[in-house]
């Protein structure tokens, strides 16, 4: 296919949720623009009501406005987040200095991802957990007073490490955590210290002080980088043309896609860059490239931890072999992710294969043809749809509807971008 035009993605999911989390507990009344309205952030929206959060509907290109308040309420029923990690485990961190008892469950793919990964840490802090799913969902948090915590996370993860920060926000306690390979996404720390909470960072920790206050505050969140990474990547192996991605977050955590594109030989160029509220937002252009393979280490997964579909599909495009270090995260993501990826790439006819925890795909320039199984996973069917717009492709998704658990309106935005050659 041709690209061409200026496109315009979704609100960040990750900052959406953030924002959400922390505008139920800012008294006075938050007014949001941007706001991802899709299914994980209706999660988020959903249960913080039942924890006597004012939110107003979740609506495409509508202001949200949230009146919050001082404590979270006891919720009267069990907390349903949906498919979304990020509602859960963040939420477990403010419900951990919360005095009171709250279940929280999910469907059937959130159920079975780990959860001890935060149990554990907040237990230590002074949490009580009741788990009769043993690492997983549903699980019943008692929370209360909380004592401050120093703690090495066994993985990098944003949710780990936000859930631990956002338990020192509700019980006012100090925080030091430790991320092990490279830096995962720092929103939340972001945002905190927009709120004047001391967030250093001392020999890699990353230190926490309860010295802030949250109050009301206006905002608008910029364009997801994860959703216009797949916009992007249909640009870069499209047969001619040239992308404009507006308003997206390019904040250096979440960007590392951007730089294994250019190693791969793709043209992409930040543009106009600003920054508001402590994020650096952009416009991104992309020009179709011939592709080659690159090895993408283990540090720099953590910046491009939901690219990795994505990539792993542009790579299966490229010449010479790809190999993603240490990608066995993706295990327990909305599906088994790495798995899954694998096999769907064979069934098109790629070459891939996982080796230990690492991911190698072979590049070419076959046609892709095929049936991809997603279990519901929205970034591997979102991956796929890429490339299937391969001239003469024939994938086929068996689930498109689960994009709209970060990118409502993709297949749209997909078709969107695709211009007829002069
Ligand atoms: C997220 C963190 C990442 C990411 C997820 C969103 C966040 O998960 O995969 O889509 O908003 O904090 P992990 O922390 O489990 O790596």
């Amino acid at each position: 296919m041709m690209v061409g035009g200026t496109v315009r993605v979704p609100g960040d999911k990750s900052i959406t949720h953030r924002v959400l989390l922390l505008s139920v507990l800012s008294p006075g009344v938050s007014h949001i623009g941007g706001v991802l309205t899709s299914l994980d952030a209706r999660s988020t929206a959903r249960v913080l009501r039942q924890l006597g959060g004012g939110i107003s509907p979740l609506r495409a290109r509508s202001l949200v406005r949230v009146r919050g308040r001082k404590r979270l309420r006891r919720p009267e029923a069990v907390l349903n987040c949906g498919n979304s990690g990020t509602t859960t485990r963040l939420l477990l961190g403010l419900l951990a200095g919360h005095p009171f008892t709250a279940t929280l469950t999910g469907d059937a793919s959130l159920r079975k991802r780990p959860m001890r990964r935060v149990t554990g840490p907040l237990s230590q802090m002074g949490a009580r957990f009741i788990e009769p799913a043993g690492d997983g969902l549903p699980l019943t948090v008692r929370g209360g007073p909380l004592r401050p915590l120093r703690y090495a996370m066994p993985v990098s993860s944003a949710q780990i490490k936000s859930a631990l920060l956002l338990a020192g926000v509700a019980g006012e306690v100090e925080v030091e955590v430790l991320e092990p390979h490279g830096r995962s996404r720092d929103h939340t720390e972001r945002l905190l210290r927009a709120f004047g909470y001391e967030v250093a960072e001392r020999d890699g920790w990353i230190a926490f002080r309860p010295t802030g206050r949250l109050e009301a505050f206006d905002m608008q969140v910029p364009g997801d980088p994860s959703s216009a990474a797949f916009l992007a990547g249909a640009a870069v192996i499209a047969e001619g043309g040239e992308l404009r991605v507006a308003s997206v977050c390019v904040n250096p955590t979440r960007t590392g896609f951007l730089s294994v594109l250019r190693r791969m030989g793709a043209e992409v160029t930040v543009e106009d860059p600003v920054t508001h509220l402590g994020e650096p937002v952009a416009d991104l252009r992309v020009r179709p490239a011939q592709l080659r393979g690159t090895e993408v280490a283990a540090a720099e997964i953590p910046g491009l931890i939901d690219e990795i579909p994505l990539l792993a599909v542009l790579a299966s495009r490229a010449e010479g072999t790809t190999v993603f270090r240490q990608v066995g995260e993706l295990r327990v993501k909305e599906s088994d992710r790495l798995g899954l990826l694998a096999e769907n790439l064979r069934a098109v006819g790629a070459e891939a294969e996982v080796q230990g925890d690492d991911l190698f795909v072979g590049g070419g320039s076959a046609t892709p043809n095929g049936n991809v199984r997603t279990a519901g996973d929205h970034r591997l069917a979102m991956a796929f749809a890429v490339l299937g717009t391969v001239p003469g492709a024939r994938v086929k998704v068996d689930n498109m509807a689960c994009a709209a658990v970060s990118f409502p309106g993709f297949p749209q935005a997909l078709r969107g971008i695709a211009r007829r050659s002069a």
